[in-house]
């Protein structure tokens, strides 16, 4: 029993102060309980609003992808560096340390390899394993216009509602079939679809042209996917574009783990991402940190 001879009198209710009462940061959230809004807040840096995600998550329908032949030796090096982490169940469990301690992003949807129709998902991932494992978010690609559209869709919106009941946040993430157009049309329209049935933030690609309309027409946060590895600089300058022009972070793979200095990429990155620093600058820094690497 707790000791109660010297309990001191409880009197100061500063009874001027309003009760403090914070809005929720990330875009479309507010609503959100605070199991979900908790989630978000350790992917998204409640500093600056914005995320850099490392995507590791491709051997889940590429196998071995270059620069991700060994997760330990590659990878590890750059998580203190990503805010999180997108990737599979089997990589989690396997290889990365459970010290880590940001956001994880479970990628939640497979089934086709690439030697079949990419669009045929179907979910990989039960909700329980997702909390089981403390997961941020869960992840699902939706194929907007592939011939699997429909499923893919519903892969998304079972997962909003396995996730409701959890408070584990859902990205939606726009894949781009091989003969699809990738211009500011179809990324608004794909966007639109997967936050009006339930995603709570969305990955998707940048386009020169229009880029700002996509993510003004998604109430959810937009994450840049990072796409094929393009030199550094343009890697940069596209991330630069992205946030200006209305995204709240990427979410990148190959064009971090594909570089030939991905420590000194990822740190590039976040100098754009989280401080707005110029391309041109951020460049620098990549040279210069590749150089003390050597
Ligand atoms: C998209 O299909 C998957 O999530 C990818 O495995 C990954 O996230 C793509 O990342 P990036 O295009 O930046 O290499």
């Amino acid at each position: 029993m707790a000791d109660t001879d010297s309990v001191k009198e409880t009197k100061d209710f500063c009874l001027d102060v309003p009760y403090r009462h914070e809005a929720f940061f990330v875009k479309g959230s507010t609503s959100l309980d605070w199991g979900m809004q908790n989630r978000l807040a350790q992917i998204f840096n409640p500093a600056s609003g914005r995320t850099v995600m490392l995507a590791i998550d491709h051997g889940y329908f590429q196998g071995p992808t270059s620069g991700l032949e060994r997760v330990d030796v590659n990878i590890l090096p750059l998580t203190p560096y990503a805010d999180a982490l997108m990737l599979t169940r089997g990589i989690l469990r396997t290889t990365i340390p459970s010290s880590f301690g940001r956001g994880v992003v479970l990628r939640a949807s497979g089934g086709p390899s690439i030697l079949k129709e990419l669009s045929n998902e179907q979910l990989a991932l039960d909700i329980e394993d997702a909390v089981r494992l403390n997961a941020a978010a869960v992840a699902v690609q939706v194929f907007v216009g592939g011939e699997y559209e429909t499923q893919s869709i519903h892969n998304l919106t079972k997962l909003v509602d396995m996730g409701s009941r959890y408070g584990v946040p859902v990205l939606g993430v726009t894949a781009v079939g091989k003969n699809m157009t990738r211009d500011a049309r179809y990324f608004r329209l794909a966007c639109r679809i997967a936050a009006e049935l339930g995603a709570h933030f969305v990955k998707t690609y940048y386009v020169e042209e229009d880029f700002e309309t996509v993510t003004a027409s998604c109430p959810v946060p937009i994450v840049m996917a990072g796409g094929k590895k393009l030199p550094e600089l343009e890697a940069l300058t596209m991330a630069y574009k992205a946030v200006n022009e209305g995204a709240a972070g990427v979410d990148m793979g190959r064009n971090i783990f594909q570089s030939d200095a991905p420590v000194a990429m990822i740190q590039a990155v976040r100098k754009v991402v989280h401080e707005g620093m110029k391309p041109a600058d951020a460049y620098e820094l990549f040279l210069t940190l590749r150089s003390e690497k050597k």
